[in-house]
Formats: structure tokens, sequence, C-alpha cells
């Protein structure tokens, strides 16, 4: 087996109905299982189509060493490409990431440097990729790439999945890069596709599409990982939105434990925050609808935090625990 075809294993991942979470009969929740990509992410697909793009452009050859910011999963995409492909990789991570994240970006053979919370990672990253020619920035919060590979890949794919009978996609947005994507790709097949942003609160993104004109004053800190932001930036798409609800750390971590539990899906805590928010529009759905969502992440990537019952202690979310 050649060495890229790590690479052919990313993307067409399978859509799941939470048959147990259907709230009446004819309203049903699918999601699809971002986890089934190679380091366990949907980072995986956009990480490949930039560097292609970057190959095609010229601004990637075998010297280039791809340097990016991340809260963990698009480290490990980029540290994952870069080895399949032989290149060197560097990734900031702030120092909330899980110590699970930062051991699999490691493992692919990249170079990992921890920022604390009082820097930004993101600027570190851009700061370092200006160093060196060699040096070639992903910079997916910014790069209208990160929505084009959701647009050409994601979007295509639910639509394909669910032959068209969808009336929400709902999703937790970061970079904006997969909501902006995927719902570009479901409105231009039929505007009557609702997007919902499921958001955190302590992100500002919810008070700004809410027309808050102190949106940046709504920041705090707040634990599940990969959902919200307290800036804006532009590869999220406020206009694609129709509406934008918010949900807590303690409803995202429940759910994740319920799925585990009930559907037999270990995930991570945006994974929580958008199945959480797709069973409350559910709810409020006249028969028959098709609620679609994304599993964005592993269960695998928090072992050490919301599947342990200390740090979920620690965080006074104890009472989540189920003995
Ligand atoms: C676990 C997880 N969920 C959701 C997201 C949000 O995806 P996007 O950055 O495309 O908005 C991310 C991105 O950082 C993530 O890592």
């Amino acid at each position: 087996m050649s060495k890229i075809e790590a690479l052919k294993l990313i993307g067409n991942t399978p859509m799941m109905h939470l048959k147990t979470l259907d709230p009446k009969p004819g309203v049903e929740i699918y999601a699809k299982l971002e986890f089934m990509n190679p380091t366990g992410s949907y980072k995986d697909r956009i990480i490949q189509y930039m560097v292609q793009k970057g190959l095609d452009a010229g601004k990637i050859n075998k010297n280039t060493t791809l340097v990016e910011g991340s809260s963990g999963n698009t480290g490990a995409s980029v540290a994952m490409v870069a080895s399949s492909m032989g290149l060197k990789s560097i990734v900031f991570v702030p120092d909330k990431c899980s110590d699970e994240k930062v051991a699999i970006i490691k493992s692919y053979g990249a170079e990992v440097i921890v920022k604390p919370a009082s820097e930004s990672y993101e600027d570190a990253a851009a700061n370092k990729a200006s160093e060196n020619e060699n040096f070639y920035h992903i910079n997916q919060y910014n790069s209208q790439l990160n929505p084009e590979a959701h647009y050409m890949t994601t979007g295509k794919e639910i639509w394909d999945d669910m032959n068209g009978q969808i009336d929400v996609f709902v999703a937790t947005a970061s970079t904006g890069g997969a909501i902006s994507g995927i719902g570009k790709r479901l409105k231009e097949n039929d505007p009557n596709i609702k997007i919902i942003l499921a958001d955190p609160e302590g992100s500002v993104y919810k008070p700004y599409f809410d027309g808050k004109e102190d949106y940046l004053s709504y920041k705090k800190p707040f634990k599940v990982e990969g959902a919200g932001k307290g800036v804006l930036v532009d590869a999220m798409n406020f206009d694609i939105l129709n509406e934008a609800i918010s949900f807590n750390d303690e409803k995202a971590i429940a759910m994740v434990l319920r799925l585990a539990r009930e559907e037999g899906l270990m995930v991570g805590g945006s994974s929580g925050g958008n199945v959480w928010a797709a069973l409350e529009i559910a709810k409020k759905m006249e028969t028959p609808a098709k609620i679609v969502t994304v599993i964005p992440d592993s269960g695998f990537k928090y072992l050490s935090k919301i599947f342990n019952p200390k740090w979920l202690n620690e965080i006074g979310l104890g009472h989540l625990v189920v003995e």
C-alpha cells in the first residue's frame, strides 16, 4: 500500500438514525458519524482539501512544513496529512486541549507547542508561519477553503445520505467552516432547509447573530471543546443561519453520557451540544420531520475529561456521573 492511501479513508462517513431519541413518531434525528475519519474527527476533510489546493497552486512542495493553530482536532489532521505525504508539521494548541489530543498530534510526528489561555495560539501559528518561506499556514479560522471543503464533501454527502429529505440541519461552530459549507450546499439544493447554530453559553456567535451590539461582552469560559468562539472569524458565514440556540456544558455533557449508554456512540462534547439541540428542535416539530446533525469527533479524545468522574466533579458536574 502506498503512503498516500491513508488519505483515501477520509470522508464517506455513515449517517445514523438516533432512534432512541426520536421524540414522537415521524420526527427523526439523524447524525453523520464524523468520528469515523482516520484521526477521529471531520477536520481530516478540511486539511486534506486545503493541502491538495496548496499542492495544486504550487504553494506546498516536499520541503513544506505545515503550521497551524488548533484546539486539537485540526492539529491531529494536519499532523496525519503531513505524515502521510512525507511533510513536517508544527501545531500550536491552547492549554485547555485534552492530554489525549496532544498525544495524538505528537504520535503522527508533529511538533506541538502548548500556549497558555492568556496568549492566542492562532496568532502564534501565524507568526511562526511568517518566519520561513517553507512554512505554510493552514489558517482554518480565516481561509475560505475550510467552508469550501465541507461544501464539496460533507454537505454533498449529507444531502445524498438523506436523499434530500432534510428539514433542519443543526450544529455548533468554532471556525464555522462546517456549518457554513454544509449549510450553503443544503440551501442551494433546497432553500427550505433551516440551518440552525447550536452555540455554547460564553461564545459570542449567538449574541452576534441576535444583533447584540455588545456581543463581545458575552464571552466567558466554558468547557466544551470545538464549539463557539470569543471573536468573529472569516470562515463563519452568519448569512447562512436561520436561527441560533444556546446550550451549556451540563446539557452537552449529559447528552454525551446518554449517547454512550443509549445509542452505543462514544463522542465528544460538541456532539453532545449538537444532539441536545437537535432533540430540542425535534420536540417542537410538527410531524413528519427530519433533523440532521453531525458527530464531529470521538469520545476517545476526552477520556481524561468527559469520561473521567474526577474531572466532572472538578467542574461541578459530578452529579452526571453514573456508577
Ligand atoms: C470537536 C469539534 N466539534 C465541532 C467543531 C466545529 O467545527 P468548525 O470549526 O467547522 O466550526 C470543531 C472545530 O474545532 C471541533 O473540534
